[in-house]
């Protein structure tokens, strides 16, 4: 029998981060939530959080809605054991497995089943992800009302139609977060250098990410526009930017991102 819980399988780095977020946005209560997950240890993180854990896959019957949270390579073996369980009839299955289509999880789960395929981002465990999404054809209008509102309950997301469009997003914000964090790495190092105090330095550097990315958000001024806030002529900001530019900074990371998305699209399949 189903039941109102929304189930997620897979407590790892996203699952628990998209939990995190949609119980901070008071999507779900905790008890409203369950989880399965092979690792003892996550099961003990889930538990402590007050979410309900279970023990079998096949507890995992009871729910609405299922979210595929386990690594790209584990997602075949546990579609085909949720196909056996019967799960899918009633079930809305939304997965976030990088590179894995919805063809493939139709012909694991079956025809008539209902997915939804979700490219996230980590930040949703602050609820501040950015995620795109594409519904299969069986998935109902109700169904896209639910991801469109768990997943906008964690950040930001845009329904596509052409799922083709996952690969660049996956190199542009799926692995985004990775890219800033590198950047905030290479900052503390010159704070470090400097003689400033660690705690100081990471808070100035995340405070100045996290305002960056607050103006982007909020500005309408393209990117250039602000880069030029900051830059005064003559002024420190602008002899920075020299070397940036001189360094070869924007391609090396034009070149990083593609090859993020071309690895996307050779995870494909
Ligand atoms: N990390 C990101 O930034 C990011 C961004 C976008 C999308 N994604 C996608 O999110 C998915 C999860 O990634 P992650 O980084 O969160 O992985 P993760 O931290 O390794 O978490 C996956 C969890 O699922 C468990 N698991 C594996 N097989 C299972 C099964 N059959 N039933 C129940 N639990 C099972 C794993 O346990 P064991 O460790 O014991 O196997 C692990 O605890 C991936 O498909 C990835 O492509 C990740």
């Amino acid at each position: 029998m189903q039941s109102d819980s929304f189930g997620i399988i897979g407590y790892g780095k996203m699952g628990s981060s998209i939990v995190k977020g949609a119980i901070k946005s008071a999507l779900f209560d905790p008890s409203d939530v369950m989880v399965y997950d092979l690792d003892p240890s996550r099961v003990t993180a889930a538990a402590s959080t007050g979410l309900r854990v279970v023990k079998s896959l096949d507890e995992m019957a009871s729910c609405s809605q299922l979210l595929v949270a386990v690594k790209p390579k584990d997602v075949p073996a546990l579609a085909e054991r949720l196909k056996v369980m019967m799960l899918m009839r009633g079930v809305l299955v939304i997965s976030i497995a990088a590179g894995i289509k919805l063809s493939n999880l139709e012909s694991r789960l079956g025809e008539d089943a209902r997915i939804i395929r979700v490219m996230p981002n980590i930040a949703a465990a602050v609820a501040e992800a950015a995620s795109v999404y594409v519904a299969n054809r069986n998935a109902t209008k109700q169904d896209i009302t639910f991801a469109s509102k768990l997943l906008n309950g964690i950040g930001v997301a845009y329904l596509i139609e052409d799922e083709s469009m996952i690969d660049a997003v996956t190199g542009l914000s799926g692995s985004g977060p990775a890219y800033f964090f590198y950047m905030m790495k290479a900052l503390e190092e010159v704070g470090r250098r400097s003689g400033l105090p660690a705690p100081l330095v990471r808070s100035l550097v995340s405070q100045t990410c996290k305002g960056a990315g607050a103006m982007a958000v909020s500005s309408p001024e393209p990117f250039d526009q602000l880069i030029r806030f900051v830059a005064s002529p003559g002024g420190t900001t602008e002899e920075a930017l020299k070397v940036i530019e001189s360094k070869g900074v924007s391609s090396a990371i034009i070149d990083a991102a593609a090859a993020a998305i071309e690895k996307s699209k050779r995870m494909n399949y």
